[in-house]
């Protein structure tokens, strides 16, 4: 393999730049040559790929976004897309490619790898919900967000003896809201994993108020329930009025933790290992520590764990 092509899909996280990075700098030690793609699976089909020079990726391991821009594409998804991509990818002389993104973002690399083109996916999404990988690039970054807007909120919930719902995102996972809600001290925390009862929400409230606690928060992650909606359930149900705040997507921009540089630095590189060795349909995770790789095919058939026992813990602990 002579060159290889980077590029970013889907919601942007932080970290992502780090990777980019990570892959061009990896790439060119060992003598290969990298293009970027611009705007996704979207710049892929229209031909947007320019080549990178170390110095194209100087000064950003510390920002947030991604300096290749990223899109939604649902050309990629049907097969006339796809093979558009191929084509423009041959055309340009790339022989491999690192997708950086989430879940959606692998679909395309798994359709390119079908169509015997290697590729490998590098996990970028703050939601943490691909299955395979105990932890993906950004959700690091955005966990720290949410718990400085928690910490945030939480003086003026005191000051005011009010109640906070706060909503977070995580599409259909809880993790940024179970790790969030631990770390931010929150009272409840209701996640898309574990079924969700608003008379025990409501009893918690009570049974704090009771105690003389008249403030609370309540984590939501944004797969359960809008935080508007869970309000209106608490007003109707417990007539208990609470505060809103949704915290949108300040959770997804920001320069990135060094937890999240260094993880990414990791995996992009790995990725280019991958291709140097000619193996492509593989995404990149890290387990226990390890940097390892593994098939697409187990992204899509697994779902990504959530840890039991820290939402366990995290009730325990907010009695
Ligand atoms: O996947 C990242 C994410 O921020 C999710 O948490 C959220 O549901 C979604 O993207 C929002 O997407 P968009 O920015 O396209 O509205």
């Amino acid at each position: 393999m002579k060159k290889i092509g980077v590029l970013t899909s889907g919601g942007d996280s932080p970290g992502m730049n780090a990777a980019i990075r990570a892959v061009v700098r990896k790439a060119i030690y060992h003598d290969l040559q990298v293009a970027g793609i611009y705007h996704g699976y979207q710049g892929l089909i229209e031909g947007n790929i320019q080549d990178l020079a170390i110095g194209d990726v100087g000064d950003i391991i510390q920002r947030g976004g991604t300096k290749l821009y990223s899109a939604r594409c649902l050309d990629f998804k049907e097969e006339a897309g796809q093979l558009k991509g191929i084509e423009q990818l041959k055309k340009h002389g790339i022989e491999g490619l690192v997708v950086i993104g989430g879940d959606g973002s692998y679909r395309g690399a798994l359709a390119l790898s079908n169509h015997g083109f290697p590729c490998v996916g590098v996990p970028g999404t703050i939601d943490n919900d691909i299955s395979g990988t105990d932890y993906t690039i950004g959700f690091d970054t955005a966990l720290n967000t949410v718990i400085d807007s928690i910490d945030k909120i939480r003086d003026t919930a005191t000051s005011h003896d009010r109640s906070f719902i706060i909503e977070v995102m995580g599409r259909d996972a809880g993790d940024l809201a179970l790790w969030a809600g631990l770390a931010g001290g929150a009272e409840t925390i209701l996640v898309p994993e574990d079924p969700f009862d608003i008379d025990d929400i409501a009893m918690r409230l009570k049974r704090g108020r009771d105690r003389g606690k008249k403030h609370s928060i309540i984590v939501v992650a944004e797969g359960v329930m809008t935080g508007h909606e869970l309000q209106q359930k608490l007003m109707e149900k417990a007539d208990i009025p609470t505060h809103v705040s949704v915290l949108g997507h300040i959770q997804r921009g920001g320069s990135p933790t060094a937890r999240d540089r260094v993880l990414a630095s990791q995996m992009g590189a790995k990725a280019v290992e991958l291709l140097l060795q000619d193996i492509g349909g593989k995404a990149v995770g890290i387990r226990n520590r390890e940097i390892l790789a593994y098939d697409f095919n187990e992204v899509f058939d697994g779902t990504h764990e959530f840890d039991e026992s820290m939402y366990k813990l995290s009730k325990e602990l907010s009695i």
